[in-house]
């Protein structure tokens, strides 16, 4: 078989790894040939591709990124975008698609699987939070590089006196939020799925303030006041319908100032977080889901998606992927409430 390879979506520690064992196992083993294309769904709709070798895949496992490079695009925003992929696919000879990527980029790789394209998904998002896979690659590393943030942002907190406030990714679910947050010991986590109360954060800060310590605040960039919304960086939005979030840690510093007349400031980590080689654990994640992946592609298993339950590398229907969002559950976030404070 001749297989397309894609990335689509917000960069990820761990596409390599994934591209790599694709590519290793499906030529060492399977005799299959591959063709990368370049830039999410930009790369069928438009022809771009790339050769994907056993030769060009050498020395990316650390790599952090994608070699095949990612976007936002979505072909059924564009005026005759599905059918301008399913002819690519006929021109460049490929039979089957194996599309990484998080719920954007798996939500069109669902439909244009019920249009008949033959495709396989591997679950990809710092966020973690898709659904009927327990974990995501790229989320390990991110948490890891937050905590290590937040460790070094307890010595300015301590020193200075200040309330330290940490902004991370997570748009609708506070996974990064949370783990970095019980990981690096912070004063008070902020997600999205649990409305904050901005009088009961600045009790925290000045409970924590009195036992001698400085608080270290974790928000995610979706978390929501009681008596506010979301704080977006501008109304533009993506051809996903996304908007640009950041600016919620700025806007609690102000508040905790204002309320305690204490210093608060912000950090935000951004990118930071998708950046960088994948940790042990992500690289080991990545390339399971690879290598069940072209197994999965070998057999004809076609609309599934690779997926972790457990310690168990399993198949799922690709359209469980996105049918809903995979949020903290309350219990977790309430019982890391007794850290708060
Ligand atoms: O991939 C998901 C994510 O990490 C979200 O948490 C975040 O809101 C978004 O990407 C930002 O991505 P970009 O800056 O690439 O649009």
């Amino acid at each position: 078989m001749r297989i397309g390879v894609l990335t689509g979506g917000g960069d990820c520690p761990g596409l390599n790894a994934v591209i790599r064992a694709v590519v290793r196992k499906g030529a060492k083993e399977y005799g299959h040939e591959f063709v990368g294309f370049r830039d999410g769904w930009k790369g069928p709709l438009e022809g771009l591709t790339m050769p994907l070798s056993l030769e060009t895949t050498r020395g990316i496992l650390p790599r952090g990124g994608t070699i095949l490079g990612s976007s936002r695009t979505n072909p059924f925003k564009i005026d005759g975008g599905v059918e301008r992929i399913k002819e690519n696919l006929e021109k460049s000879g490929i039979d089957a698609l194996i599309a990484i990527g998080g719920e954007d980029t798996l939500g069109v790789a669902t439909k244009l699987h019920a249009l008949g394209v033959k495709v396989i998904g591997v679950p990809k998002t710092i966020d973690n939070d898709l659904n009927n896979t327990d974990y995501t690659f790229g989320f390990d590393t991110a948490v890891n590089i937050a905590v290590e943030a937040i460790d070094r942002l307890h010595t300015t907190a301590e020193s200075h006196h200040r309330a330290l406030i940490v902004e991370v990714m997570g748009r609708h679910a506070g996974w990064i939020a949370l783990h970095a947050g019980l990981a690096g010991g912070a004063s008070c986590i902020l997600i999205p799925e649990q409305k904050f109360s901005v009088e009961k954060v600045c009790e925290w800060v000045e409970s924590r303030f009195k036992s001698h310590y400085a608080p270290i605040i974790v928000i995610a960039e979706g978390a929501i006041p009681q008596d506010g919304d979301m704080v977006t960086k501008d109304q533009t939005l993506d051809s996903f319908g996304h908007v640009k979030l950041s600016g919620i840690g700025d806007w609690l510093a102000q508040e905790i100032e204002s309320r305690t007349g204490k210093e608060a400031r912000t950090s935000v980590l951004g990118h930071i977080q998708r950046g960088g080689t994948p940790s042990a654990f992500d690289r080991v994640l990545a390339t399971r889901f690879g290598l069940q992946a072209i197994t999965a592609a070998h057999e004809g298993d076609w609309g599934k998606m690779v997926a972790l339950h457990g310690t168990n590398i399993v198949r799922v229907p690709l359209a469980s992927a996105t049918e809903k969002l995979k949020l903290v559950p309350l219990e977790f976030y309430k019982e890391s409430e007794i850290f708060f404070g």
